[in-house]
């Protein structure tokens, strides 16, 4: 990521400084005219912007422990994936340091870096970000979504949230048609037709989640805990860990004991935020 964030920069035409840990890396940067740092010191100094994309929390900790106070009076941008607490400590602690922060949550993928596909997410002080949006818009669509510094954090968690448990959704139907005879080269047309149901249903929910208003219109909780019993069942007789299914079947029945069985799915987001009894 830290190289596809310097080739926009420098597409753009920003003078750019690169460091990385492991030297030889920067080669492809230092091709399209970057300057090499021999530390995170030194690349940013006389920076008036530095943008650090390391792997976590830990490793960007590092990294701005060896700037040290060659970072005072300079604007940071993190754009490694952080938590939202994370993201809260580190403006604390920027203070403490004297440099501004602005948060960085990137939602796409390296290869779109540097085209309006791209999508980053930032969150700090809004006149900082005011003070850099022209620089940080080579980097694609950018947007400012609030002044609490880990608010593009959790709009990254969110939709990682429902990334990866996609994902785990789309592996266990694997392993599941698998252990009923199907390949995955049969299963994926159909499979193919789900993303189709969802840009309706992410709208929906969405605003249903927003009204607390969840009717049983379309489909039931009731009726999703029996959807559930069924699949969860026909894995477990083929041997199959159930944990992801187990987990939604007893989020679902539990909707339902507390009497929301004629409700709509999506008042499991309600469920889901109350206070455990
Ligand atoms: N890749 C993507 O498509 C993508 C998309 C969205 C967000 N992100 C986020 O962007 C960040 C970087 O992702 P990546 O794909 O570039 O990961 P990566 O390929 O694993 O690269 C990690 C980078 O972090 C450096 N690093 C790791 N530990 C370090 C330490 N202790 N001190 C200093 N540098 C350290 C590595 O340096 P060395 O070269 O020395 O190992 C390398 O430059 C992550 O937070 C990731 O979640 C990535």
């Amino acid at each position: 990521m830290g190289r596809a964030l310097a080739r926009a920069l420098l597409a753009a035409g920003h003078p750019t400084t690169v460091w990385n840990r492991t030297p030889g890396r920067d080669t492809e940067a230092l091709a399209l005219g970057a300057r090499s740092a021999a530390s995170p010191a030194e690349a940013v100094a006389d920076a008036p912007l530095v943008l650090l994309c390391v792997r976590d929390q830990e490793a960007a900790r590092t990294v701005l422990d060896a700037a040290g106070p060659a970072l005072r009076g300079r604007t940071v941008v993190n754009a490694t994936s952080l938590t939202p607490d994370d993201a809260r400590a580190n403006a604390t602690d920027a203070e403490d340091r004297g440099h501004r922060l602005l948060d960085a949550a990137i939602l796409t993928p390296t290869g779109t870096i540097g085209r309006p596909e791209a999508i980053v997410l930032f969150s700090g002080p809004a006149e900082t970000f005011a003070a850099h949006q022209e620089t940080l818009a080579s980097l694609g669509t950018v947007r400012h979504v609030g002044e609490d510094p880990g608010r593009a954090a959790a709009f990254d968690t969110a939709v990682l949230d429902l990334f990866w448990t996609t994902v785990h959704g789309y592996v266990h139907a694997l392993a599941l048609a698998r252990a009923e005879g199907i390949t995955g080269a049969e299963l994926a047309p159909y499979a193919q037709g789900l993303p189709l149901l969802l840009p309706p249903l992410i709208e929906d929910f969405a605003h249903r989640a927003d009204t607390h208003h969840h009717p049983g219109d379309r489909s039931t909780l009731a009726s999703a805990a029996a959807g559930l019993a069924h699949v969860t069942h026909t894995a477990r007789s083929r041997g199959l860990d159930t944990s992801v299914l187990d987990a939604a079947l007893a989020l679902t029945r539990r909707a339902v004991t507390a009497g929301h069985g004629p409700a709509g799915v999506s008042a499991l987001v309600d469920l889901l935020t109350a206070p455990q009894e």
